[in-house]
């Protein structure tokens, strides 16, 4: 068997590292045939409940886990590591602004970024912590490691469209394809159907307008705020299984002729300023993502694109002022 690979998931004491662990440690976040060192970070006050989740790891008695280790120092955490999953964020609290958010965050982000100095040249990077995009543009901005192994995430909200278009269809999730999400993981996401084909064809023309701009587009983009008020805590067993798809994909690759949705570091592709962490469709291949190219945008899409866009160059903006990139 292959060499185990060293995934560190940070926040593993939370809800959403509940929930990913032990499909990790079963296999699916890198396949079947690949065993996994998981290295759980906290912080020290979550250390202990860590501990306790890596003795249910245990008792788990995953053929492919080769081991948990706990720590509570980024920059062990991080030696060697293959794949990091970066969990673990300030909440924003009461009072709060969102000066506050982006600056307690950058206080995790930015040590983070220079702690992944000492990982696997491999090393590819999935943002899932709140403001996913800036947070990862932060961890990205103070470390050495090329910006093409960073990644935010948007294949939640990719998930939420794709099962919003199933039941309107009323067809299968897997007979949905080319749904794309733009920008930034926060309401002012656009989740753009202009592509998308159901069972192999268009179906742009079949969808009423009043539909997409009323129902889809605020469902799709409102959908964690929707779970934070009916399940009374923010989504986390669908976070954890958004986080393993896009790992999988980055991983194994995108199906023959489908993309997905990825919020990776812009080369100014579709008038994205360059440099900004922006959702864009992308294929995979070979461990690389790749934007997919050539698309038309009209007028309609252009607006929603740019707003969105707008949102996470003021966040850079906010982040650049506090000395964090
Ligand atoms: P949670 O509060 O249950 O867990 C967060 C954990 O992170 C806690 O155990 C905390 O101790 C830990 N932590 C805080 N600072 C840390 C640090 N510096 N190093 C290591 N660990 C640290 O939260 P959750 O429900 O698991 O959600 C985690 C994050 O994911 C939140 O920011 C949430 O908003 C975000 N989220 C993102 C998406 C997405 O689609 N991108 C979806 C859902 C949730
Ligand atoms: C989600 O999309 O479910 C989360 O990002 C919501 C949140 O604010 O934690």
């Amino acid at each position: 068997m292959a060499s185990p690979v060293n995934v560190v998931v940070t926040g593993a004491a939370g809800q959403i590292g509940y929930a990913l662990l032990f499909r990790i440690a079963s296999g699916q976040l890198l396949g079947e045939d690949t065993p996994v060192r998981l290295r759980l970070l906290e912080i020290p006050q979550a250390v202990k409940a860590a501990e306790g989740t890596a003795l249910e790891l245990e008792d788990g008695a995953f053929e492919l886990l080769d081991g948990v280790d706990v720590f509570d120092d980024a920059a062990k955490a991080f030696d060697g590591a293959n794949v990091g999953l970066l969990v673990g964020a300030r909440p924003r609290t009461k009072g709060m602004e969102r000066a506050d958010l982006l600056e307690a965050n950058g206080g995790i982000f930015k040590p983070q970024g220079e702690a992944l100095n000492g990982a696997a040249d491999d090393v590819k990077v999935l943002v899932v912590g709140n403001p996913a995009n800036t947070n990862a543009l932060i961890a990205a901005s103070n470390s050495d490691v090329p910006k093409d192994r960073f990644t935010a995430m948007t294949r939640l909200d990719h998930n939420r469209g794709l099962a919003q278009l199933a039941n309107k269809f009323g067809v299968g999730v897997g007979q949905i394809s080319k749904l794309t999400i733009w920008g930034n993981h926060s309401a002012s996401q656009y989740p753009d159907v202009s592509n998308v084909l159901v069972d192999g064809k268009p179906v742009a023309d079949q969808i009423d307008q009043g539909w997409l701009t009323d129902e889809f587009i605020p469902r799709v983009a409102k959908r964690g705020a929707e779970i934070i008020e009916v399940r009374g805590a923010s989504s986390a067993a669908s976070a954890a299984a958004a986080a393993i798809d896009h790992v999988y994909t980055w991983t194994n690759g995108t199906k023959p002729g489908d993309w997905t949705s990825a919020a990776i570091v812009s080369d100014g592709s579709y008038g994205v300023p360059e440099g900004l962490v922006s959702s864009f469709p992308v294929t995979a291949e070979g461990g690389k993502w790749k934007i997919v190219q050539g698309l038309d945008v009209s007028d309609f899409s252009r607006e929603r694109i740019d707003a969105s866009v707008a949102e996470l160059a003021e966040e850079r903006e906010a982040v650049t002022k506090l000395g964090l990139v």
